[in-house]
């Protein structure tokens, strides 16, 4: 099996350093020329990753073509080219609906979404996926947790999930860089929050959803420091500001497949 990247931005590096730096994964791999500084850092890293300028020869012939271009650049980038019936597409782009995506490349009717985050880097996160489909869950299972469902709606819930990133890579920052405005040293700082993060971010892996819910309740002790600030972030709205948050994001990728109705 041949995979074709049409984009090799960040998304596609994170996928392709997953799969074949950490994941051992050995089969022919081809990238679109363009972002030439990252297409050839990759082609020279992995001896089965080639660059391929023009993005007709990309998609001939190959069995699975990956779309890994900006939202707003793929109907563009799809409407030039032709694929089989036989073919997969797989889009990562954020918000474009499985109805349009198969208009763009008819007669392919073998039509996915996914949305890998960047850490299958390194073999970890999760990469949402719809439809259901063994053989793609079992390429994106090799770099994270492939988690499918057959509802695009539902899909939707994870692109809006998705976008909590940065905030909490922001949250991480925020709580390092207060503790060096008391003086404390930046690496010290550092040091100290990224360990908790990544401590408490791990003891939720593969909780059950019951357990879930009760782990902040468990950590309370009455009277105590984690009660004093849960108190204070849920009495300020911050649960609120989340939830709503995630409304906003959601109601945009729902509008998306609205417009194509
Ligand atoms: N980054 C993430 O964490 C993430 C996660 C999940 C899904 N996604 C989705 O993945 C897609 C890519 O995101 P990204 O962050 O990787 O973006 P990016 O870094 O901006 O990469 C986009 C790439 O597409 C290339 N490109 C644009 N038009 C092209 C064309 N006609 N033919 C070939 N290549 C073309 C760009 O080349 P130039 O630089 O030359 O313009 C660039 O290399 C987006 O749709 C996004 O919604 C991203």
């Amino acid at each position: 099996m041949v995979l074709g990247f049409l984009g090799t931005g960040a998304i596609s590096e994170a996928m392709i350093r997953g799969l074949c730096g950490n994941a051992g994964y050995s089969k022919p791999i081809l990238v679109s020329g363009r972002s030439q500084a990252r297409s050839e850092r990759l082609s020279s890293d992995y001896h089965q990753v080639e660059v391929i300028t023009e993005n007709t020869l990309l998609v001939e012939k190959r069995d699975w073509v990956i779309v890994a271009v900006l939202p707003d650049q793929v109907e563009a980038t799809l409407g030039k080219l032709t694929f089989r019936s036989d073919q997969k597409v797989i889009s990562l782009a954020a918000g474009i609906p499985l109805a349009r995506l198969s208009e763009w490349v008819f007669p392919c009717m073998n039509v996915s979404r996914a949305i890998p985050m960047p850490p299958i880097e390194f073999g970890m996160g999760p990469v949402a996926l719809c439809p259901q489909d063994p053989s793609i869950e079992a390429l994106f299972g090799r770099i994270g947790t492939a988690v499918s469902v057959s509802d695009e709606e539902q899909f939707n819930l994870f692109g809006a999930a998705s976008a909590v990133m940065a905030d909490y890579f922001d949250q991480v920052a925020t709580v390092s860089s207060w503790m060096e405005s008391h003086a404390m040293e930046p690496d010290t700082a550092a040091r100290y929050t990224t360990s908790l993060y990544h401590a408490l971010a791990s003891s939720t892996l593969g909780q059950a959803p019951d357990s879930l819910q009760s782990m902040s309740a468990e950590c309370v002790t009455p009277g105590g420091l984690n009660e004093q600030f849960l108190t204070m972030c849920t009495d300020s709205g911050s649960r609120d500001t989340l939830k709503a948050g995630l409304d906003d994001v959601l109601a945009r990728l729902e509008s998306n497949a609205d417009s194509t109705s």
